[in-house]
């Protein structure tokens, strides 16, 4: 009974001493904040374990859609709706949400995640990232068709010109505000007086 105590109290303590080291380490990098960057050390960890947890049948997956200008076309769509405001729409993930995420989304033109399977980068869109801002965008039992069309367009980012960029901005979504605006301006050009 006495070494129950004993142990129970040693618990007790250590798991107070790592409560109190963890308050201790956060405040010291900038608390619970996501406004940070994730250390070097803690991304290649994260890396690793979002690797081992991807099961090898599915990285070896090819993808059953075959690559077309109409595939582009639709995936680009897609992606500036879905993706695009948090990974922007050249891929590099400079917007205010995935700046303001920790940890922030990774610039998709990069080897990083071009070196990434065709399998793992649907896995990924299909399942999200647990503990990151990285939505699922999977439904149970679907077979994802969308998600690889997304994988292809994901392959082209590091070619992405400035005018496709530019054919993005008008697929983003847009807030009424933004709407209103746009038809004001449009009123304007088209020289309708009540937009004078
Ligand atoms: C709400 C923000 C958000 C949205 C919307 C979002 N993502 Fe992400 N995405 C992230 C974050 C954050 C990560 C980083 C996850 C990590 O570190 O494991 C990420 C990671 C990824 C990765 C892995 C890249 C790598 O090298 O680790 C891919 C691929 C990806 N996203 C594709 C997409 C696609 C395609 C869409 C749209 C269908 C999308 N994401 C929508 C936030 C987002």
């Amino acid at each position: 009974m006495k070494t129950l105590l004993r142990t129970l109290a040693s618990l007790l303590l250590l798991a107070g001493l790592a409560a109190l080291a963890t308050v201790v380490w956060a405040r010291h990098t900038g608390g619970f904040s996501a406004r940070t960057t994730p250390s070097f050390l803690e991304t290649a960890l994260a890396r690793y374990a979002r690797s081992l947890a991807i099961p090898a049948s599915a990285k070896s997956l090819p993808n059953p859609i075959v690559d077309s200008p109409q595939v582009q076309h639709e995936a680009m769509a897609h992606y500036a709706d879905h993706c695009a405001s948090c990974h922007a729409n050249d891929g590099s993930g400079d917007t205010m949400y995935g700046n303001g995420l920790y940890p922030k989304p990774p610039d998709l033109r990069l080897a990083a995640t071009q070196n990434l399977s065709d399998g793992e980068l649907f896995f990924i869109i299909q399942n999200g990232v647990r503990l990151t801002g990285m939505p699922a965008f999977g439904a149970p039992n679907d077979e994802g068709s969308e998600s690889w069309k997304l994988v292809r367009f994901l392959r082209h980012l590091p070619k992405i010109t400035p005018t496709e960029v530019e054919e993005m901005n008008g697929m983003n979504p847009k807030s009424p505000d933004e709407l209103q605006e746009e038809k004001q301006e449009q009123e304007f050009l088209n020289g309708s007086p009540a937009a004078r």
